[in-house]
């Protein structure tokens, strides 16, 4: 058995097999490995005895179930209107000449990710930037490099 099939079911033990533990049983997976594999998700219709659409349409829905592999660290910059204009630009363009990836991307080391967010109830307080479930409001693009260089 492989440590993916071991984690899905160790939490479809947890969760009980039933439909309401999709979601629970994904961010349990998503929590140990980073993101969903397609051997993950099969893994969860098999436990759970539903559909791989199902449970691949469930994971693309939300947008913190990743299905693709993320670096250990996610930075997400809000998108939307209030951060726009107060320069989320700058912060964005501060990342990425420092890590040395464009928006979407993984550091080769894995230990970063940046994406772009819709609004992360901060707007009176943008830009802003969450790191993992820390959040940094109010972040000046001098100060970008001195916050990332605290999760290496
Ligand atoms: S618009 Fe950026 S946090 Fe709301």
């Amino acid at each position: 058995m492989t440590n993916t099939e071991e984690l899905v079911k160790q939490l479809i033990n947890k969760h009980g097999i039933h439909r309401n533990s999709l979601l629970p049983v994904m961010q349990g997976v998503v929590k140990e490995e980073s993101y969903l594999s397609d051997e993950a998700m099969i893994e969860i219709a098999r436990g759970l005895d539903l559909s791989a659409a199902d449970v691949y349409g469930t994971a693309s829905f939300y947008s913190f179930l990743y299905t693709e592999y993320k670096g250990k660290n996610i930075i997400r910059i809000c998108k939307t209107i209030t951060c726009k204009m107060k320069g989320k630009h700058k912060i964005v363009e501060a990342i990425e000449d420092h890590l040395k990836i464009k928006k979407g991307e993984t550091t080769r080391n894995g230990k970063f990710t940046i994406m772009e967010a819709n609004c992360l109830g901060w707007c009176h307080k943008g830009p802003v930037m969450l790191v993992n479930d820390d959040v940094y409001p109010e972040v000046e693009a001098e100060k970008v490099v001195e916050i990332l260089e605290s999760y290496c």
